[in-house]
C-alpha cells in the first residue's frame, strides 16, 4: 500500500482479476526509445543494459509491458527503422545475451516485452539488397524490392511521381554492377531504407523467421511499423494527385498504401503467433501502426483473425476541445465494436511533439496550462475503456525540447525536407534521472564519457525522475496513482463507456459500475458532476467543483450515474 498523495483519495487496492491470456486487452505498455532511455557504458547512447536497469522505475510506475523501438543492427539513417539484419542487437545498444538478460529480467517481474517490427522497408545495407544492387534488373534477388526502369529515353526519371513521406521522390537511381546508370528502386521513406516487395514469396518466408527467432527467445509480441503499408498497386502507376501526398506525413496515397493484400500477411501474423499461444496458454500481440483515412478502414485492421490492436492516433491528434475529443472517443468505441479488439490509447509517441507542449503555448519549459491539459488529458486516457500506451517522459510531463540547434538535429525529415520541418527530434532527447546538470543521470559516470547524443536542456533538472518520484504532487504521481487503480478497480479496463450530461466544455463518462471520470476542457471551474472529493484528480479539487483545464475520477452510488 502506498501513502495517499494531495489529489487522491485513499481507496482500500485488491487487484482485481484479469484475464492473463488475453493480457493485451486492457495493458499499458510504455513505450521505451531505447537510445534515449538510459546509456550503462558512457557513450552517450542509451542501451539495453540501461533498460534492463530501469525496470525497477517502470515496475514502480505500474506498466504491464515495454515497447522496445528497434535495436538492431542499423546504420541509424532514421535512428533503427533502417534495419540491416532483423536477428541480432546493434552493438551500440548491446548484444543478443544482453537481450536475453533484459527480458528474462523483465518476465520475472511480471513485465512484458514487445519488439519494433519493421516489415515494410530495410535498410540499404540489409545483405539482401546488396545482393540485389549485385545481381543485377530481372534477378530473383531484385525482386524481393521494388526495382523498376526509368521513364524517358534514357530512363533518367523516376518510374512514377510517387512522393516519399519524409520528403522528395519516393524512387532513386542505382549504379549497375557494370557502372552504368541503371535501374530505380522504390523507398516510401528515406533512399536509406528500401521497400520490401512483399508480392515476392521469399519475403513473407523470410518474416516468417524473423518472427519465430524473437518469439523463441520469449518476446510477448511485435509493435509494426508501417502496418498498412508492405504492399503497393501491382502497375505501380503514377498518383491522381502526388501533391497531395507529398503534402501530408499521412499515408494518402491510395497506389502505395493500405492495399487489401496486406490483410493476408496479417492473418499469416496472427496464425503464427496463435502456435505459440498453444503451446503456454499466453498470447503473443501484433500492434499496429495503422495510419489510414477513416477509423471504419482502421478497424478492418483488428478483424478477429488478423493484428490483436492497431493505434487509435486520432486522440493524439484531436486538438484540446471537448467536442473534438468527444467525437474520436465515440468514433473509435463505435469502430471497434465487432472487431474483438480493443481501442488502443495513445497521446505520445517518438514521432510526435510532446503533449505538454502540443497543448499549451509553444515555451521552452513548457507552460503551466500545457502541464495541466496534459494531467488531464492522462487521466482521461487512463480512464478509457480499452488499452494505452505511454511514451517515456510522458510519466514526468516532459515538455518537447523545442529549441534545439540545427547543427544536432538527427531526423532524417528535418534533412530532407530542406530544415522545414524540425518534428522528431524534440520529443526523442534523453531522459533526466537525477543531478542538476546534463547529463541528469542519463549517462553512466566512466571515465571518458560521452556527451548524451541530443543534448538536454538545464530546465531538465526539474524533470528528473528522482524528484518527480520524490513530489508526491508530481506528474509521475498522477501516472502511478492512475495506474494503480487500473489494476485494481473492475470498472477500468476494457469494457464500455457511456457519456453522461456536461455543461458545454466538459466531458463526463461512466464506467461500469459507477465510476465516473469528468473533463473539463475550459479555464472556468464548473460544477463536479458527482458530489464528494475525487478518487483521484488532476490537480486538488474543493468538494463539488471541477476546476478548469482539470480531469477527476469518482466513484459514486448516485442514481443517475
Ligand atoms: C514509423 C516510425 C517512425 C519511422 C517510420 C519509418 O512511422 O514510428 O519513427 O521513421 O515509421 O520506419
Amino acid at each position: 500500500m502506498h501513502n495517499a498523495t494531495p489529489h487522491r483519495q485513499a481507496y482500500g487496492v485488491t487487484p482485481k482479476s484479469s484475464d492473463a491470456r488475453r493480457w493485451w486487452r486492457d495493458a499499458v505498455i510504455y513505450q521505451v526509445y531505447v537510445r534515449s532511455f538510459l546509456d550503462s557504458t558512457g557513450d552517450g547512447v542509451g542501451d539495453l543494459a540501461g533498460v534492463r536497469a530501469g525496470l525497477p522505475y517502470l515496475k514502480k510506475l505500474g506498466v504491464d509491458g515495454v515497447w522496445l523501438s528497434p535495436f538492431y543492427p542499423s546504420p541509424q539513417h532514421d535512428h533503427g527503422y533502417d534495419v540491416a539484419d532483423y536477428l541480432d542487437v546493434d552493438p551500440v545498444f548491446g548484444d543478443l545475451a544482453e537481450f536475453d538478460q533484459l527480458t528474462a529480467a523483465a518476465h520475472r517481474i511480471g513485465v512484458k516485452v514487445l519488439l519494433d517490427i519493421v516489415p515494410n522497408h530495410c535498410s540499404s545495407e540489409h545483405p539482401y539488397f546488396q545482393e540485389a544492387l549485385a545481381a543485377g534488373p530481372g534477378s530473383p534477388a531484385r525482386s524481393r524490392f521494388h526495382f523498376a526502369d526509368g521513364r524517358g529515353p534514357d530512363g533518367s526519371e523516376p518510374p512514377n511521381n510517387w512522393h516519399a513521406m519524409f520528403g522528395g521522390p519516393a524512387w532513386s537511381r542505382v549504379t549497375e554492377p557494370d557502372g552504368s546508370l541503371g535501374q530505380w528502386y522504390l523507398h516510401m521513406f528515406t533512399p536509406e531504407q528500401p521497400d520490401w516487395n512483399w508480392r515476392d514469396a521469399g519475403v513473407t518466408d523470410y518474416f516468417d523467421r524473423v518472427l519465430r527467432f524473437w518469439l523463441d527467445r520469449g518476446v510477448d509480441g511485435f509493435r509494426i511499423d508501417v502496418a498498412a503499408g508492405l504492399f503497393k498497386h501491382p502497375e505501380l502507376p503514377d498518383s491522381p494527385d502526388p501533391q497531395a501526398d507529398a503534402r501530408t506525413r499521412d499515408s494518402v496515397n491510395p497506389l502505395a498504401w493500405n492495399q487489401p493484400e496486406v490483410h493476408d500477411v496479417w492473418r499469416r501474423w496472427r496464425t503464427l503467433c496463435e502456435e505459440y499461444t498453444a503451446r503456454d496458454g499466453r498470447e503473443r500481440l501484433l500492434v499496429g501502426e495503422v495510419s489510414v483515412p477513416t477509423a471504419r478502414e482502421h478497424a478492418l485492421y483488428v478483424r478477429p483473425d488478423e493484428l490483436h490492436q492497431a493505434f487509435f492516433f486520432d486522440l493524439l491528434g484531436a486538438p484540446w476541445d471537448a467536442d473534438a475529443f468527444r467525437k474520436v472517443i465515440s468514433e473509435a468505441m463505435q469502430d471497434i465494436a465487432g472487431t474483438g479488439s480493443t481501442v488502443t490509447w495513445v497521446l505520445n509517441n517518438h514521432d510526435q511533439v510532446r503533449t505538454v507542449t502540443r497543448y499549451g503555448e509553444p515555451a521552452p519549459e513548457g507552460s503551466g496550462l500545457g502541464t495541466a491539459r496534459a494531467r488531464a488529458a492522462a487521466l482521461l486516457m487512463l480512464a478509457l475503456p480499452g488499452a494505452a500506451y505511454i511514451y517515456q517522459g510522458e510519466e514526468l510531463g516532459l515538455p518537447e525540447v523545442v529549441d534545439l540547434p540545427d547543427d544536432v538535429l538527427t531526423d532524417p525529415i528535418f534533412r530532407r525536407t530542406g530544415s522545414r520541418a524540425r518534428i522528431r527530434d524534440g520529443c526523442r532527447v534523453p531522459l533526466p534521472w537525477s543531478g542538476q546538470a546534463s547529463p541528469f543521470g542519463f549517462t553512466s559516470e566512466v571515465e571518458g564519457a560521452k556527451l548524451p547524443w541530443l543534448p538536454q536542456p538545464e530546465w531538465f533538472a526539474q524533470y528528473a525522475t528522482d524528484r518527480a518520484l520524490a513530489d508526491t504532487s508530481s506528474f509521475w504521481h498522477l501516472y502511478r496513482d492512475g495506474l494503480q487503480l487500473r489494476a485494481t478497480l473492475p470498472q477500468l479496463g476494457e469494457g464500455t463507456l457511456r457519456w453522461l450530461e456536461a455543461p458545454p466544455g466538459v466531458l463526463a463518462f461512466s464506467r461500469g459500475d459507477g465510476l465516473v471520470c469528468a473533463v473539463n476542457f475550459g479555464p472556468a471551474p464548473v460544477a463536479a458532476p458527482v458530489p464528494g472529493t475525487p478518487l483521484l484528480a488532476s490537480v486538488t479539487c474543493p468538494p463539488g467543483v471541477l476546476p478548469g483545464s482539470t480531469a477527476a475520477w469518482w466513484i459514486t452510488d448516485h442514481p443517475h450515474v
